[in-house]
C-alpha cells in the first residue's frame, strides 16, 4: 500500500525556545517501492517518521501536515486507530532492538501480544507462525530463542527478532529507522539483505532511514535527501547517484564516495533550527548561493519526470556534474 506525505511540520516547544525540527516535508512511497531517506544527523529523519507513525511522545510538540496511507490520514488519526494500523499494516523496525523488546517477558509472549493486539488467533498457531518467521530471519534455534528473554540475545540476534516481530502480521509497508547502525558491518549487510528480500518477495513497500549512501545504492529504488527538516532532492536512486541536481546532494555524493562511510565528513555544520526557517537552509554551506537564497524558500519542484529538487538554480545547467570534466 502506498504512503503519501505532504507538508509535514513538527516543532518542539522547549525551555530555550522552539525547535523547528521538520519544516514541510513531502514524499511518496509507491506500491512495492523501496525508498531511502538520507541526511546528516539532526536533519529530521526520525522526527518525520515518528510524526507520521504517531510515535512522538514529547509533550509540547506541534505537528501539521498529511500522511495518507490507504486513503486514511495517519496524522489526523486518533492514537488508538493508529495503533491498529501500526504493527498490522505498517511494520516498524526501530534503531535500538533492545529498546523495542520487553526485558521481563519471554519472547514467545511478546509475539503473542503483537499478534493478539490485532487478530484473534490461538496460542499454538501464533507459536507456529513465530517459529516460522524466526527461521525466515535466519535464527537457527528458534524454539530456544522463543522460550528465552531479550537479554540472552546478541545485538544481531535481537535485531533479527525485532524484524520478525515487525513482519509477523505481514505489513504492507515496512518502516525501518537505521535498523542496523548498532551492528557490525557483516551483520548489517546480512540483516539488510534479509529485510529487502522479504519485502521484495512479498511485493511490500519499504521506507528505510539511513546515514549510509551505500545502503541506499544497494537496496532502494528511490532516494529522498533531507536537510534541516526539508527535502532537498527526491528521485530514482540510479539517476540521483549518477547526476545529483541539488548542491547539497552533490556535496554529499562527492564527500562519500564509498559505501559504509558516514555523512559527517561534509564540512560545516547544520544551522540552528530555533527560528521560523526562511530561505534555503543550505545557503551557508552552498558554493553557489545567491541573494534570493537568503530571502525566498525554494519550493520542491519537479525538474524532470520523477525528479524533484528544492533549489533556485536552473539545476540541470548550473549545478556541476558529480565527476568534473
Ligand atoms: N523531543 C525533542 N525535543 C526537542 N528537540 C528534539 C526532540 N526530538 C528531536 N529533536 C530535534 O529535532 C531535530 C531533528 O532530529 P532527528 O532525530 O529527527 O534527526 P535525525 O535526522 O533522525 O538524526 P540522526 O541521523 O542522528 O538519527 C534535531 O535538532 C533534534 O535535536
Ligand atoms: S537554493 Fe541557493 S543556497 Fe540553496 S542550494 Fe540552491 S543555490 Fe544553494
Ligand atoms: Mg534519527
Amino acid at each position: 500500500m502506498s504512503l503519501h506525505v505532504r507538508d509535514v511540520e513538527t516543532r518542539f516547544r522547549t525551555a530555550s525556545g522552539e525547535i523547528h525540527a521538520v519544516n514541510g516535508v513531502s514524499f511518496d512511497v509507491g506500491d512495492g517501492e523501496l525508498v531511502g531517506i538520507v541526511g546528516e544527523s539532526g536533519s529530521g529523519k526520525s522526527v518525520t517518521i515518528n510524526t507520521i507513525l504517531g510515535l512522538i511522545r514529547a509533550p509540547n510538540t506541534i505537528s501539521r501536515g498529511v500522511a495518507t496511507f490507504g486513503g486514511r490520514d495517519l496524522i489526523a488519526m486518533r492514537s488508538g486507530a493508529l495503533r491498529k494500523i501500526r504493527g498490522a499494516e505498517i511494520g516498524f523496525i526501530a534503531q535500538n532492538p533492545f529498546g523495542a523488546l520487553n526485558p521481563v517477558l519471554r519472547l514467545s509472549r511478546q509475539f503473542e501480544n503483537v499478534v493478539r493486539a490485532h487478530r484473534r488467533i490461538d496460542r499454538k498457531t501464533i507459536r507456529r507462525q513465530a517459529l516460522d518467521m524466526l527461521g525466515h530471519v535466519g535464527i537457527h534455534q528458534p524454539e530456544r530463542v522463543l522460550d528465552g528473554y531479550a537479554h540472552e540475545l546478541s545485538g544481531g540476534m535481537a535485531q533479527r527478532v525485532v524484524i520478525a516481530l515487525a513482519l509477523m502480521l505481514d505489513p504492507t509497508l515496512v518502516v525501518a529507522d537505521e535498523p542496523t547502525t548498532a551492528l557490525d558491518v557483516t551483520v548489517q549487510k546480512q540483516i539488510l539483505d534479509l529485510i529487502a528480500a522479504l519485502v521484495r518477495e512479498r511485493q511490500r513497500s519499504m521506507l528505510i532511514i539511513t546515514h549510509d549512501l551505500g545502503v541506499v545504492a544497494n537496496y532502494c529504488d528511490r532516494v529522498v535527501v533531507m536537510y534541516c527538516g526539508r527535502v532537498m532532492e527526491d528521485g530514482p536512486v540510479r539517476e540521483v547517484f549518477r547526476r545529483p541536481y541539488h548542491p547539497y546532494a552533490l556535496a554529499l555524493l562527492r564527500s562519500v564516495p564509498r559505501a559504509g562511510q558516514s555523512l559527517e565528513t561534509l564540512g560545516g555544520r547544520l544551522p540552528k533550527l530555533n527560528a521560523e526557517p526562511v530561505g534555503c537552509l543550505f545557503r551557508d554551506r552552498c558554493p553557489q548561493s545567491k541573494d534570493i537564497c537568503a530571502s525566498v524558500t525554494p519550493p520542491l519542484r519537479e525538474v524532470s519526470p520523477g525528479r524533484k529538487v528544492a533549489c533556485h538554480l536552473d539545476v540541470e545547467t548550473e549545478v556541476p556534474p558529480l565527476v568534473a570534466g
